[in-house]
Order: structure tokens, then sequence, then C-alpha cells
């Protein structure tokens, strides 16, 4: 038969990837992968070692992976860290803060990239990561690239850790911390050549969703004939 459908959804920090990405998913009815959350997972290991961040290599870090797996829900690909689910840990400051050093990384690249390929090949998904259409699904089906104002994009970030609205000392500072992230990020985040790119700057996280499901339904049609 053919092949499972892969959408895969690539930006900056705080472009709306992921959110994006698992609203799509739903409405198109098939399984988000947060690939960032399996970069998460190997860094939380690497943090709980208790060695210090300078001290990680790739060897020593690659040694926990096999304590991840992940499973199918109704809705995700969700990475397990010894068989549980750790999402509230996989968000925390520590593991943002020591994530960019992981992910850079060649070995747990191909790591992550592996596991993001497997859940790929088993299932129709919706993937959201800074590579996905680039280095991990090259062959992709629908791909889309986000893209919003840094100064937008840490206002967002701080809405959703303060769940209130931000004064504008607080954005510019987040956007301090935004701008030095997208430079340590190891994926340097291109659009793949053959991606649709959406500025989500001044667009609502509604109208980005149903743009990109009709664009999947649109790939879907496509395939069936
Ligand atoms: O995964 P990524 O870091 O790219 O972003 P996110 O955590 O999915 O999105 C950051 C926040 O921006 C979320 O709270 C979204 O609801 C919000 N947002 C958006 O994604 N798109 C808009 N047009 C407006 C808000
Ligand atoms: O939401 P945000 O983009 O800040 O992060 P995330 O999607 O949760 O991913 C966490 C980190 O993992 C990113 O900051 C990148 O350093 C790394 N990552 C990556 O290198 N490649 C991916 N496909 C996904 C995440």
């Amino acid at each position: 038969g053919t092949p499972p459908l892969v959408i895969a959804i690539d930006g900056p920090a705080a472009s709306g990837k992921s959110s994006t990405a698992q609203w799509v998913a739903q409405l198109l009815d098939v399984r988000h992968v947060d690939s960032g959350a399996f970069y998460r997972a190997i860094t939380f290991l690497a943090v709980a070692s208790g060695a210090p961040a300078d001290l990680w290599t790739e060897a020593s870090v690659l040694e926990q992976a096999n304590r991840i797996t992940w499973r199918l829900t109704a809705r995700s690909v969700l990475p397990l860290v010894d068989g549980m689910e750790q999402d509230e840990a996989l968000r925390g400051t520590t593991v943002t803060r020591n994530v960019s050093r992981v992910a850079a990384m060649p070995a747990v690249r191909e790591w992550v990239n592996s596991q993001v390929r497997s859940a790929g090949s088993a299932v129709d998904v919706v993937v959201d990561g800074r590579d996905i259409g680039t280095a991990v699904f090259p062959k992709a089906q629908l791909k889309v690239f986000l893209v919003a104002d840094t100064w937008e994009r840490a206002r967002r970030r701080l809405i959703q850790r303060l769940s209130r609205r931000p004064n504008d000392s607080e954005i510019a500072e987040e956007v301090e911390a935004l701008v030095a992230r997208d430079a340590q990020d190891a994926t340097q985040s291109a659009p793949a050549r053959d991606a649709i790119t959406i500025d989500t700057t001044t667009v609502t996280q509604e109208e980005q969703v149903e743009r990109i499901v009709a664009l999947g339904r649109a790939t879907r049609e496509r395939l069936r004939r």
C-alpha cells in the first residue's frame, strides 16, 4: 500500500511548532510526534546522572538512551523514560538550559532521528522540530516552516510560562534568551527547499492551523489518486 503520511512542521523556538502540530494532528486524526521531547528526554537522563554538564560526552549521554522508549497513544507518539511519562520534568528549566548542548551531539541526533523515523514509518504523523523536513524526513509529503518575529515569539513564550500578559522589559529579556538559544542550536532551522513558509506573526493560531489542515487534506487527496 501507500507509505504512511508524514507532515513536517519546522521552525525556530516559540514559532508555534508543537502546539500547532498537535492541533493539526488532532483535526487530521493522525498522531503528533514532538521530536524536541526526545531531545529533552535524553537531556533529562544526562541531568539525572549527576555529572556536571561540561563533562557530558556523546558516549555518556547515549549510554542512557536505552532507558527511553515510545508508545502510541490515541493522539501521539509519546517518549517514555523508564516506562514513565515525564512531561513536566522535560519542560523544566534545567532540561531547557542543557538541551542545546545535547542536541549538538551528532550521535544523539542520529539516535533521535531513528526513533522518530521508526514512529513515522509505522503510522501517519505530524512531526515538529528543527530539521524534520530536511534531515529526518526529506521525503515528507508536506513540509511547513513556521516563522514569527522574535519579539512576538518572546511574547508568546512568556504568556505560556507566566499565564499573563508580560510587560515590555520582560519581553526584551526573553528576546535575548531566545536569540541566544537560536544561535546555540545545532540546527539553524533553514527551511527545506520544498517547504511552505508561514509567517505567523500577525496570524491567529486557529488560522495557521486551518491553513495547514487544508494543505494536509489536499496532500492526502493527491496521494490517494
Ligand atoms: O514548539 P514551539 O516552541 O515552536 O512553539 P509552541 O510552544 O507550540 O508555541 C508557543 C506559543 O505560541 C503557544 O502558546 C501557542 O499557542 C502560541 N501561538 C502560536 O503558536 N501561534 C499563533 N499564531 C499565536 C500564538
Ligand atoms: O520549543 P522549542 O523549539 O524551544 O524546543 P523543543 O521543540 O522542545 O526542542 C528542544 C530543543 O531540542 C531545541 O531547542 C533544540 O535544541 C533541540 N531540537 C533539535 O535540535 N532538533 C529537533 N528536531 C527538535 C529539537
